[in-house]
């Protein structure tokens, strides 16, 4: 195996404690490989070249815990990452596992249910500020509705806007320096989630309070698993200045929320997608928000997470092939993708222009001799 791919902290990639502790629980089976402590994980991805973790307030502290254990558990996972340098880039908080949350969290129909999902975001806003975290992430797992009848969802939005405002106002009298990043997800596992996709939610921050202290967490799975284009929605999240964070991992259209491997299906799409992220010179984590199958004990976990930076080194490699290689780039400039830069007006050119219509109808733009070639490189014969 090439050592071209090394991951290093460098490269900004991060994962969250619950993906590699992640058990392999799923709605059929029981857990198959044990608890995985913390400070394990943190020593473990800062050996495999990890940048960072990062966690759900509970990931860490057991809910209910009393302050004294939850100091000593901060301090003793505050103690791992000074050892090893990994950072806690991104923080949330878990609004989705405790029964109080079966109706919903920011937008449960109870208002003391709303109350207490929103102190519970304070508290891991502290917590996440604490441990350095300059993104906290909102996803809504339980924020939507199967019985309909239940619910008005114009109140619902209300009550979300008002939960996020809420945040913001709290991030600003702390002085935290730390912007939100909200996750669109189309279901699971409510039957229907609120803010579903990625155009959804970047509507919904137009609505708050402080909308420039708010953008997106968008995830790789969620936008496929409605079945649309994953780079095409991080690349208007880009376009609106809204992208805040990243989760990435692998999924096919059509199935259950799969959260498998970077690159492990549709590497055509993550190609595309890291091709975008390098080119847009994101200067943010990447971050994988997967787990390892179910199949595998302790040592899959770790194959699973070199797996995922590798293939995002590897698709960085192409993506720069791409940029180098002659007959691509001449095939771009058939396929006239360099004009798009190109305003289309002023008004009074657009007014006055004549067209050739049957010629302009007539050119083709060699869309198969271009796609080929690109697949030629991701399949290593280029
Ligand atoms: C999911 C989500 C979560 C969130 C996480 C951080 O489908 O379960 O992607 O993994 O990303 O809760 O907010
Ligand atoms: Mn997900
Ligand atoms: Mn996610």
């Amino acid at each position: 195996m090439s050592d071209q791919f090394v991951p290093l902290p460098e490269h900004k990639f991060t994962f969250g404690l619950w993906t590699v502790g992640n058990q392999g629980r799923d709605p059929f089976g029981h857990e198959v490989r044990p608890p995985l402590p913390p400070t394990e994980s943190v020593h473990r991805l800062a050996e495999l070249g990890a940048y960072g973790v990062n966690l759900h307030d509970n990931d860490l502290v057991p809910h209910g815990s009393p302050a004294a254990e939850r100091d000593a558990i901060v301090a003793a996972f505050r103690a791992a990452l000074d050892e090893t340098g990994m950072k806690v880039p991104m923080a949330t908080t878990n609004l989705f596992s405790l029964p109080v949350f079966k109706e919903g969290a920011f937008t449960a129909n109870d208002q003391n249910v709303r109350r207490f999902a929103v102190r519970k975001a304070l508290d891991a806003i502290d917590l996440g500020a604490e441990l350095g975290a300059e993104v906290f992430v909102m996803w809504g797992g339980r924020e939507g509705v199967e019985a309909d009848a239940a619910k008005d969802v114009r109140h619902a939005l209300d009550r979300y806007k008002e939960a996020v405002d809420l945040c913001c106002e709290y991030i600003r009298e702390r002085g935290y320096s730390m912007r939100i990043a909200l996750e669109p997800k189309p279901n699971e596992p409510r039957g229907d989630i609120l803010l579903p996709t990625v155009g959804h939610a970047l509507a919904f921050i137009g609505e708050l309070a402080w909308p420039e202290m708010v953008g997106l967490n968008p995830e790789f799975a969620h936008e496929t698993m409605s079945g649309l284009n994953f780079t095409h929605g991080v690349a208007q999240t880009l376009w609106h200045g809204k992208l805040f964070h990243i989760d990435l991992n692998a999924q096919r259209i059509g199935k259950f929320d799969q959260d498998f491997r970077f690159g492990s299906e549709g590497i055509r799409d993550a190609f595309y997608l890291v091709r975008l992220l390098e080119d847009s010179g994101w200067a943010g984590m990447r971050h994988f928000d997967a787990h390892a199958y179910r199949t595998e004990n302790r040592d899959g976990v770790w194959d699973f997470a070199k797996g995922c930076m590798r293939t995002y080194l590897i698709l960085k490699d192409k993506a720069e092939r791409m940029r180098d290689d002659a007959e691509i780039q001449e095939a771009l400039l058939v396929a006239k993708a360099d004009q798009l830069s190109q305003p289309t007006g002023p008004l009074a050119s657009v007014r006055s222009a004549s067209f050739d219509e049957a010629a302009l109808a007539e050119q083709g733009y060699g869309h198969e001799r271009l796609d080929q070639l690109v697949t030629e490189l991701l399949l290593g014969v280029r």
